[in-house]
């Protein structure tokens, strides 16, 4: 299979085009130099060079607080970038897996049992609310799609567009001696772009398109992540829990966003393992080899 990789320097990319390409697959990664999802002519006449047989999306714009003030980008990347890939697929005949986010959820506050893709999404931040619409424009545009929800993603590449991931930012921050609080009333859980990219594949493989949350298993709040992070680094960290109240933040957040997996476990994919496993894994092979 042929399949065109958009975000291929990203966290989740790198872990895709490098896992994809050792499988066999002939996987075509396109960074931002190579195409712009937010332009028709900037994305239409790569796609239809390259005439892929599945295309993947992993752009986004996903920095939670910028894009309270950059509204018109977020939804450029997030919304009418999907519209223009819709498109490509349209003409082509061929399916798009698109990324979509735990920040669909957060509307209902009192939550604390995981989402499963029947729930009703209810977003409360602009870059939720960017996502979901390119969700939507996915359901209005296509019947071939994987739509692909996760949280708390973390890859060796690091995130472009978030600067760092949580993992390497925690470890940086407290080698360089800083004090550190990190909020306890937002849960969530950890996921692997490793773990990720495997399930994937595994899902390409089956044919069954839909909307599909994937995350490792477990849950946890942020300062939980980091205690466990300290933990497997074996870093004595200067570190305390702390509320969401605390923070002057432009962007709200849900205080429980945990996803279940059904959608993937009745396409008889075994569920992922738990995020502390994976974690560990993680950290192992980056910090501890
Ligand atoms: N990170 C998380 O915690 C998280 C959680 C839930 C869901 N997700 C979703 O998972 C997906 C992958 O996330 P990630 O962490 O792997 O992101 P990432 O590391 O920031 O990678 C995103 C990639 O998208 C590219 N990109 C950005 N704008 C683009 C545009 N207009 N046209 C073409 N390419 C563009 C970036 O290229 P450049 O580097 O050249 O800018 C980058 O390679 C996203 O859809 C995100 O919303 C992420």
């Amino acid at each position: 299979m042929k399949i065109a990789l958009i975000g291929s320097n990203g966290q989740l990319g790198t872990d895709m085009l490098k896992y994809f390409t050792n499988k066999g697959e002939e996987m075509i990664g396109l960074t931002q130099d190579d195409i712009d999802v937010c332009y028709t002519d900037k994305c239409e006449p790569v796609l239809l060079k390259i005439k892929p047989d599945l295309i993947i999306n992993t752009a986004a714009f996903h920095q939670v607080e910028v894009c309270e003030d950059e509204g018109a980008s977020a939804f450029a990347v997030n919304s009418v970038g999907v519209k223009n890939l819709c498109n490509v697929c349209l003409s082509l005949d061929v399916p798009l897996m698109h990324f979509s986010t735990d920040f669909v959820f957060g509307a209902d506050k009192k939550r604390t049992k995981p989402y499963n893709e029947d729930d009703c999404p209810g977003p409360v931040s602009l870059y939720g609310i960017s996502k979901l619409a390119g969700e939507y424009v996915i359901k209005y545009m296509l019947k071939k799609y994987y739509l692909i929800r996760s949280s708390g993603l973390y890859g060796y590449a690091g995130s472009f567009g978030k600067g760092s991931n949580f993992v390497d930012m925690m470890i940086k921050l407290a080698t360089g001696g800083r004090k550190i609080k990190v909020v306890n009333d937002q849960v969530l859980t950890p996921t692997s772009t490793k773990d990720m990219t495997e399930k994937l594949f595994e899902l390409i493989r089956t044919g069954r398109y839909g909307l599909y949350h994937m995350t490792n298993t477990g849950e946890c709040s942020w300062y939980d992540f980091a205690v466990e992070i300290f933990k497997l680094a074996g870093i004595t960290a200067d570190i305390t829990p702390t509320v969401s109240s605390d923070y002057v933040a432009k962007a709200r957040r849900p205080s429980y966003s945990v996803l279940d997996n059904k959608n993937l476990r009745e396409a008889g994919i075994k569920d992922f393992r738990h995020w502390k496993e994976a974690l560990k894994d993680y950290i192992d092979t980056k910090y501890n080899s």
